[in-house]
């Protein structure tokens, strides 16, 4: 069992692969972490290593004891994990050590998105009891530990079990208390149409912070913190990574301390909530996850990877190779007839495209953005018969069909809007903002849910989706429900989310065969907290493919590749103007959830014949792309940029594919060397180069390589200077190696 409890010494050691997470009780009954980080031996008592206490601060800092849950108020200055007003308005909690219970197994959390096992030999789980006896709050932290996985979960449930309200005003899911400050932080940064892009600090005394007050996670930040340290690079050196499985405000934050320790706080962001805890209520915070690794980002990827795909993303899609797609929004935006759609789909079809999408427009009288989103139902103008015969049609035509919506959203010109104002977010007597000329429903009203469940359910019955894209295209502001009282409105982004997870919970339940994948007005919800209802986001609205390679990148280092919604679109790009090569455009969408995004009735003879080839190229490799190991050989985000290399092995070793890119062209660029990992070493590989070429790098790498060489060696890029005139920008090259 990878759960230990001493009880002499008052210390459970949860424990697997390379993590030991010590958690004990001190003498004063307060919960200690006395160590989180490399593996213990079991069967020792670890109370030694968190510090003896300050005298006269009651096991608190002064001194910085490490703590699971901290408290403010009571002589530990830094940064709590738990703030909770009592009757006599402090929040000086006392909490203390009642008992704990370990089992087999790990529950799921109540309407909310968490990691699961599928069979109770998985994981293990402690559920830690502790309590504060003037106000009577009861909190139960509960630890989960993979066998297999490098990875515990935290999460915290309050209950009040003393007479009075009490008021959270902070309930971080996971705090960790680490011993030195000698690491780098990793969070993300970006925008709309730039989303992920990592930002590497040393930790500095003072706080750190990642956060998002959007009401959704954000394109410009994700709830995600990675630890470093210095010398860890892709392939050694510790590392550590935590991710909330929340859609919402988050915060993750480091503070480091006098004393040089350093202490990591992960949850929902106190700036923007408060609850209310009624006598004998219960609130729950979202799950966090800490992943640790020993053998740097690489492996630590792996963990997330392999943790997100296996058992965060649930139903029927969870393995499944993912369908090529073509969405039709940068096609015709919203302009189009079924007849215009039938097109298009027919020569997506030829082209080996299996999925057609149908996106925005389709509904109400939506010919721009500034109407109708609520009215779902078909707009007879552009679809006379309606959307159950355009996906017939489809269907006809041998493609699946999926569709686009947008649920938690209102245009002020909708019959929705007309028939209940009161339905959307906004203060009474206040200005009410509009984003995208559109309003956010009140997800905390679970009549909006419900009303929601009844609207969709007969049109993606109607049309029998196959698949259906969800997006989210405004943040939220004036957040205000009727539904609460003013004392209350602390808790409408909380609930908020409550709502989106049930009518998702309800709609991947009505519609368990159908393809979920989410968006918000590109990446601006890709988050974990999603991947547990759609197994794909779409990750960003720009479609470029250099600017893809640093999106993609950016988000590998949590999210797997089956994920990643990509893209190839038309050129020049809609987003950036830039024109690349189509193949370019190509070999960065394979990896990822592939597919394409633009007319293919406005394509050449050549670049159909291209696409075809693409798309076939794609199917014998689509296992290895989607569900192989993704590892990433040269960053967009390191020294000029100008380079990125990515690997897709699949399970078993017996086939991979390289990628290599190159943004600008440059005179007498190499040779240099790309070395791959994760082959088996005795193997031989058949190295294929594609596309075709009939030049010196393709002449080098063709043929049959040792794993070993590949490895130690490499492939060869660039290995004639002299054909730098030949590529030109934007260059990509794929190898395809399997094993003989
Ligand atoms: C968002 C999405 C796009 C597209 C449009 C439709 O911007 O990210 O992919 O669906 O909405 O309005």
């Amino acid at each position: 069992m990878p759960i230990e409890w001493l009880p002499e010494a008052r210390q459970l050691h949860l424990h697997s692969g390379s993590l030991s997470d010590v958690i004990g009780v001190l003498e004063s009954g307060a919960l200690g972490q006395p160590h989180f980080g490399g593996r213990l031996a079991t069967g020792r008592s670890y109370r030694h290593l968190g510090r003896a206490p300050f005298p006269g601060f009651d096991n608190r800092t002064g001194d910085p004891v490490p703590l699971v849950v901290p408290t403010p108020d009571r002589g530990d200055y830094r940064v709590p994990g738990l703030v909770v007003i009592g009757a006599d308005g402090s929040p000086a909690l006392d909490l203390r050590y009642v008992d704990h219970v370990v089992s087999a197994g790990k529950p799921d959390l109540p309407g909310l998105p968490s990691t699961y096992v599928e069979s109770d030999g998985e994981a293990d789980t402690v559920e830690i009891r502790l309590a504060d006896e003037p106000t009577g709050l009861e909190v139960v932290v509960r630890a989960s530990i993979f066998r297999d996985r490098p990875v515990v979960t935290r999460s915290l449930t309050l209950t009040n079990r003393g007479p009075a309200l009490l008021r959270v005003e902070t309930a971080m899911s996971v705090v960790l208390d680490l011993p030195d400050d000698d690491w780098h932080l990793v969070t993300m940064t970006g925008a709309w149409a730039r989303e992920r892009e990592p930002v590497d600090r040393p930790l500095a005394p003072g706080r750190r912070s990642t956060a998002s007050v959007r009401g959704a996670s954000g394109p410009d930040t994700n709830p995600v913190l990675i630890l470093r340290r210095p010398m860890t690079d892709e392939t050694t050196g510790e590392a550590l990574g935590l991710a909330l499985v929340w859609s919402g405000d988050f915060l993750g934050e480091v503070e480091v301390e006098p004393f040089r320790t350093a202490r990591v706080r992960l949850g929902v962001n106190p700036e923007t909530f408060t609850w209310h805890l009624e006598p004998g209520a219960s609130f729950t915070t979202p799950e966090a996850v800490v992943v640790r690794s020993e053998a740097g980002l690489d492996d630590l990827s792996q963990t997330f990877h392999g943790l997100f795909r296996e058992r965060l993303a649930r139903g029927a899609w969870r393995d499944r190779p993912r369908p090529i797609l073509l969405n039709n929004w940068e096609a015709t935006y919203f302009d189009f007839d079924a007849d215009r759609l039938v097109e298009i789909a027919a020569v997506a079809r030829d082209l080996g495209i299996e999925l057609f999408v149908l996106d925005d427009g389709w509904f109400g009288q939506r010919d721009s953005d500034d109407s109708s989103l609520g009215d779902w139902t078909v707009d007879r103008r552009k679809l006379p018969d309606g959307i159950g015969s355009l996906a017939a049609r489809i269907r006809g035509l041998g493609l699946a069909f999926g569709l686009w919506i947008e649920p938690e959203m209102a245009s002020p010109r909708s019959r929705l809007f007309e028939a209940h104002p009161e339905w959307v977010l906004g203060v009474p007597g206040r200005h009410r903002t509009e984003s995208r000329n559109q309003l956010v429903l009140d997800l905390a009203n679970p009549a909006v849910v419900d009303h929601l469940t009844d609207a969709l359910t007969p049109v993606l019955r109607e049309a029998a989706v196959d698949y259906v894209k969800w997006d989210m295209n405004r943040n939220l502001t004036e957040v205000w429900s009727p539904t609460l009282p003013p004392e209350r409105q602390g808790e409408v982004r909380y609930r908020y989310l409550l709502g989106v997870y049930e009518l998702y919970r309800r709609l991947t339940a009505a519609f368990p065969d159908t393809l979920f994948e989410s968006c918000a007005s590109g990446g601006g919800r890709f988050d974990p907290g999603l991947l547990a209802y759609a197994p794909q986001a779409w990750a960003s609205d720009d479609t470029d493919a250099i600017e893809r390679l640093r999106i993609q990148h950016g988000a590998s280092l949590v999210y797997p590749i089956s994920s990643i919604g990509a893209h190839v679109s038309a050129v020049p790009n809609h987003q950036v103007g830039r024109i690349t090569p189509l193949e370019t455009r190509a070999a960065v969408a394979v990896f990822g959830a592939f597919g394409y995004e633009l007319d293919p009735t406005r394509l050449d003879d050549a670049d159909r014949a291209a696409i075809r080839e693409q798309i076939a190229w794609f199917r014998a490799r689509r296992e290895v792309l989607q569900l192989g190991r993704f590892h990433r050989l040269r960053s967009p985000f390191e020294g000029d940029g100008n380079e990125t290399a990515w690997l897709a092995v699949a399970p078993g070793r017996g086939r991979a594919v390289a990628a290599w890119f190159r943004v600008r062209s440059r005179p007498m660029p190499g040779p240099s060397r790309l070395r791959l990992r994760d082959l088996d070493p005795d193997g031989r590989y058949r190295v294929t180069p594609w596309p075709p070429s009939g030049d010196a790098m393709a002449a080098a790498d063709a043929g049959v390589r040792g794993g070993d060489e590949l490895m130690v060696a490499g492939l060869l890029v660039d290995p004639d200077p002299r054909e730098a005139g030949l590529r030109g920008d934007f260059v990509a090259r794929l190898f395809d190696l399997e094993r003989i």
